[in-house]
């Protein structure tokens, strides 16, 4: 690692050259339909063709900037001698897409992927934001491997209601529970819709987006201090110009994925996502971006890690701050400067130049927002791993948003068969259930869902809310919201649907959580667990043709990364034949 050789690749040695510089029948047709577009023969031929892949879609809320910054990367990319291209991928949004936007990470991959592949182009900027396009465009490119650059959306604007700062995703649950308690009345409910969300760029709490953007920027994937951006901030549209003017060079440098993207950058992103107590999904992108790349991630590195890494970013849910402080704070090089001697500065970055340089001139202007080593806000990482009779591969937990109180709790679970069920029956008055029940959800995991929806942070019952209880221990093999919080603890492994031991669970049973000790475990003897064992039925597909089938029958389990198993192999995938 360190600084990287300088190479130059030839105009004759460009990708694109197989398409358009080919004096035959196939060059001819290639050169004449970019003729018939408008373009002359010297905008494209021998120049590095950059394809912009924008998940940009009007149903995509996070992304309704995404088309007029696609025009400043190509100011970026014409500046710097290179050809432009705009490419539309699926534009994954969090807000609309059912059963689960989780269904279509892998979607989204393939598309990239293909893409990328089947069409005559150099480099790539890739152009995302809202939770899953972080890593499906990531993936995507990863197996694709040439040259690519993220521009992350960037996040909104505060939210605002009546000068008080509002954070999308956990106020607008912070609220909905005072809602349902009965405390916050029907005329300020209203009233919030309109603030909460306020600009466009996808959510500024340290939720999934807001996360993957920074661990993409810690990969070394984006130009230093991208991740923090807000999306309207006209810095915005400055690093979209970057973007397209940085991307052509890599192709002439032949930067790839591959020379960024080594185990040290893995674990220099596995550290930051700590220190900012980043998003639980962020684990399973992490496991499945390492595996495109030729890394297994164990679960239990995260462990290691988390407990060696102090939580400084004062953000929403964990802490009080919104993106927009953080950016103003200094942003993430400011952060990452901080643990400067927990990261591994030699690792190349897009800019070509190494960590360590890029963190050089970083600067904390907020010690409240960004704190320091001597106050963090939390002296260990966000996250434990936990293991135990519940869950043999693992379950995740984030200590940071959970109530200290409940971190080592034994409590009888009161158990849903499916989300169904939650709805039906939560709050029934007939629900036995007690402050120091533990909430079980079966059947929520990449298959059972299917595609792991968010529904760990199951809602609190309306009889103990009334009472005052805003906590609880919940268990589930779903996933949560990066805006959620709660002791809730997902991505229970294997699921309940292949018969995990999760599936077993029963009313009544004594759960025990140790989060110290990393430990969950079904307090039932192994004699009934058997014969329970006996008489489980597998529940029926939900999905019997279609893309549904093809992500029943391939995706892996949580703590394999949920990939498709056929797209995590790294047998190489030949270039496609010119004719
Ligand atoms: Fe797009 Fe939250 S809905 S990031």
């Amino acid at each position: 690692m360190g600084s990287r050789m300088a190479k130059r690749i030839a105009p004759e040695e460009l990708r694109s050259n197989r398409w358009f510089g080919a004096e035959n029948f196939t060059g001819f047709s290639h050169r004449s339909r970019m003729k018939q577009v408008g373009y002359r023969q010297e905008d494209f031929v021998g120049k590095p063709v950059i394809a912009i892949v924008n998940t940009w879609s009007e149903i995509n809320p996070c992304h309704t900037h995404l088309r007029e910054r696609a025009e400043a990367v190509k100011r970026g990319v014409w500046q710097a001698g290179g050809f432009p291209v705009e490419i539309p991928a699926f534009s994954i949004t969090e807000t609309y897409m059912k059963p689960s936007p989780m269904l279509y990470r892998n979607l989204l991959a393939m598309d990239t992927e293909e893409a990328l592949r089947s069409l005559p182009v150099d480099g790539a900027v890739l152009m995302g934001g809202c939770d899953k396009t972080t890593p499906g465009l990531l993936m995507g490119a990863i197996s694709m491997n040439i040259p690519a650059i993220y521009l992350p959306a960037g996040p909104m604007l505060r939210g605002n209601w009546r000068g008080q700062p509002l954070g999308s995703g956990t106020d607008l649950r912070k609220f909905w529970t005072e809602r349902c308690a009965g405390t916050l009345s029907e005329e300020d409910w209203n009233s919030m819709e309109a603030g909460i969300a306020r600009s466009p760029g996808f959510c500024m709490t340290m939720g999934t987006a807001s996360t993957m953007t920074a661990l993409s920027e810690a990969l070394g994937m984006t130009l230093p201090g991208a991740s923090s951006i807000p999306a309207v901030d006209s810095n915005h549209t400055r690093l979209a110009i970057g973007s397209g003017d940085r991307i052509v060079e890599m192709v002439w440098e032949d930067l790839k994925p591959s020379d960024i993207l080594t185990r040290s950058a893995f674990e220099n992103a596995i550290t930051v996502d700590m220190a900012i107590a980043g998003s639980t999904n962020a684990i399973i992108h992490l496991v499945a971006l390492a595996g495109r790349s030729g890394f297994d991630l164990d679960l239990r590195f995260f462990d290691q890690i988390s407990q060696r890494v102090p939580v400084l970013a004062n953000i929403r849910p964990s802490g009080a701050f919104l993106m927009e402080d953080f950016y103003y704070a200094g942003g993430l090089p400011a952060l990452m400067a901080e643990i400067k001697d927990l990261l591994h500065l030699g690792c190349v970055t897009v800019n070509g130049k190494n960590l360590g340089e890029n963190l050089s001139s970083a600067t904390r202007i907020n010690s409240e927002v960004i704190r320091g080593r001597d106050n963090p806000l939390q002296p260990t990482g966000g996250t434990a791993i936990l293991y135990g009779s519940l869950a043999p591969n693992g379950a995740v937990l984030k200590t940071s948003a959970a109530d200290p109180r409940f971190l080592r709790h034994t409590g009888p679970a009161v158990v849903f068969r499916n989300y169904d069920d939650v709805e039906s029956r939560l709050n029934s008055d007939d629900l036995s259930v007690a402050e120091d029940s533990v909430l079980v959800l079966q059947n929520a995991g990449p298959l059972g869902g299917p595609g792991m929806p968010e529904w760990g942070m199951l809602p609190i019952p309306k009889k103990l809310l009334t009472r005052g209880v805003r906590d609880m221990v919940r268990i589930s093999d779903a996933r949560m919201s990066g805006t959620a919080y709660g002791t809730c603890v997902l991505h229970v492994s294997p699921e309940s649907y292949v018969g995990g031991p999760l599936a077993l669970v029963e009313n009544g049973d004594q759960i025990r959580l140790d989060a110290e000790n990393r430990t969950l475990d079904l307090l039932v003897s192994p004699e009934e667990l058997a014969r329970r064992r006996a008489q489980w039925v597998k529940p029926a597909p939900k999905y019997q043709r279609g893309y549904g089938a093809l992500y029943l029958e391939r995706v892996t389990q949580a703590h394999k990364g949920c990939d498709f198993d056929f797209l995590n192999r790294q047998a190489p995938t030949p270039e496609p034949a010119i004719h």
